[in-house]
């Protein structure tokens, strides 16, 4: 299965402002720790939210977790790559992101079986 998500980079952001407690818990602290790397953080943490939400869709026929429990780390080279918190099928599951000024997208392509 596939599955994919955009959102606004401005609507994290304004959670951020408005509900920084909530903000901090959407995100694994590797994933904080990766976007501070960058020189526009909300860019890559709505792309790291794009990529939970498409995950979650790509897996929804066996999705037996929330999107709070997709973990999008990135290697050295820059590619993301998935782990789910408390499963230990995440291996396989593809994701790719891209981001502009405004937007974020990502794509999954989850397990078959
Ligand atoms: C990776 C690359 C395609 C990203 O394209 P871009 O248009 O600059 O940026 P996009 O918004 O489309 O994508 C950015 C996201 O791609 C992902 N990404 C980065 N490197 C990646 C890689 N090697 N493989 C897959 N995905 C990658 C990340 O999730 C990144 O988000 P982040 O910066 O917030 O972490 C671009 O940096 C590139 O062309 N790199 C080529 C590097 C290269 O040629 N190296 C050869 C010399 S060794």
């Amino acid at each position: 299965m596939i599955g994919t998500d955009i959102e606004e980079i401005r609507r994290i952001e304004r959670i951020g402002r408005d509900k920084p407690n909530l903000l901090r818990r959407l995100f694994f602290p590797e994933e904080w720790a990766h976007a501070l790397t960058k020189p526009n953080p909300w860019q890559t943490l709505t792309g790291i939210w794009c990529a939970k939400e498409a995950v979650w869709k790509a897996c929804s026929n066996r999705a037996k977790f929330g999107v709070r429990d997709v973990c999008i780390r990135h290697r050295p080279s820059g590619r993301p790559e998935v782990w789910i918190a408390g499963l230990d099928w995440s291996e396989g599951i593809e994701v790719s992101i891209s981001h502009t000024a405004k937007y974020a997208v990502a794509v999954a392509l989850g397990l078959t079986a």
